[in-house]
């Protein structure tokens, strides 16, 4: 397994479609495995394989990453080709991004979301979710469209998050000429 570096926004390659995943092998699993190392790595609850650099349609959730109280039977999720079936109702979130460190945002998603998708091993699976799994799901799956939250945001807000992301950039940059 091997962490793998996350694109920090704004990045022309966050803003590409990314392509249907058509072959389920052990070249696959392996990319799941990395980018759930990856995820936990950072504390995320949540990474796309667009915001690791590659364009195809998955991504990994846990919502419990980082939790002290987690259920016995709590699985991350790999999450490949998914499919809105249902979107209902509406919900607003404080939403956050690995590519996005350190900012928060509110989000309006749907509510409740019924998702069809293929595990790594390329069996169809159907799930249906509210709260953060329900938000989770869109905004992965956002990433996959080329879409990030802070889209979904007031450009006022949007602009102050760029300018921060920007210096960020230019910092790690800074520290990594100096290496
Ligand atoms: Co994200």
């Amino acid at each position: 397994m091997a962490l793998r570096e996350i694109l920090i926004w704004p990045d022309p390659r966050l803003k590409k479609k990314s392509l249907p995943v058509t072959v389920f092998d052990d070249d696959l699993k392996r990319l799941a495995e990395d980018m759930l190392e990856t995820m936990y790595a950072n504390d995320g609850v949540g990474l796309a394989a667009p915001q690791v650099g590659l364009l195809k349609r998955m991504f990994t959730i846990d919502i419990f990453a980082g939790k002290e109280q987690r259920p016995a039977d709590a699985q991350p999720l790999v999450i490949v080709n998914p499919e809105f079936l249902e979107k209902s109702g509406s919900i607003v979130w404080d939403e956050g991004c690995l590519s996005v460190p350190g900012e928060t945002a509110e989000v309006k998603r749907a509510g409740l979301v019924r998702v069809r998708y293929q595990d790594v091993s390329g069996a169809y699976h159907e799930i249906e979710a509210s709260e953060l799994l329900g938000v989770a799901l869109q905004h992965e799956t956002d990433h996959l469209d080329g879409v990030m939250f802070v889209d979904r945001i007031g450009k006022l807000k949007r602009d102050v998050i760029r300018r921060k992301m920007l210096r960020l950039k230019q910092d790690l940059e800074t520290e990594r000429a100096a290496v």
